[in-house]
C-alpha cells in the first residue's frame, strides 16, 4: 500500500515537472533604451496580458534550460513569424514596439 502511495505520488510530480513553464522574457523599447519583463509561460494555456504584451520589440526565452517552441500572435491571430522562438532563437519584432496578441509555447 504504503509502496502504492509513493509510486503514484513520484508519478505525480514527474507529470507536473513536465509542465514546466516557459521563462520569457518581454523586450519593450523606451525610445532610447529597453525595459524588460520576466513572464512564465505555460504550454498548457496560452499567455494574454495586453499589459505585458501591448509594446514588445523583442522575445526571448530563458528558461528552463530546454527549449520550448514558442510563436507570437498578431491581433489579427497570424503569427508574426513562421519560424518558432525559444532558448537561444529570440524573436526580434521591431526596434520600436508592436501589440503581441498572445504567446503560445508548446514542448515539442
Ligand atoms: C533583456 O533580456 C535579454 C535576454 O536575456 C537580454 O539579451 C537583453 O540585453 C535584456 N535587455 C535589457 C535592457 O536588460
Amino acid at each position: 500500500m504504503r509502496a502504492a502511495a509513493l509510486t503514484l505520488l513520484s508519478a505525480a510530480s514527474l507529470a507536473a515537472a513536465a509542465f514546466d513553464p516557459a521563462i520569457i522574457v518581454v523586450e519593450k523599447s523606451l525610445g532610447n533604451a529597453y525595459q524588460n519583463t520576466t513572464i512564465e509561460v505555460s504550454p498548457e494555456n496560452d499567455y494574454a496580458n495586453a499589459e505585458v504584451l501591448n509594446q514588445v520589440s523583442s522575445l526571448y526565452q530563458v528558461g528552463p534550460d530546454y527549449t520550448y517552441f514558442c510563436f507570437a500572435y498578431k491581433p489579427d491571430g497570424t503569427f508574426y513569424s513562421d519560424e518558432w522562438f525559444g532558448l537561444g532563437k529570440p524573436l526580434h519584432l521591431s526596434t520600436n514596439n508592436v501589440v503581441v496578441q498572445a504567446i503560445t509555447c508548446r514542448v515539442e
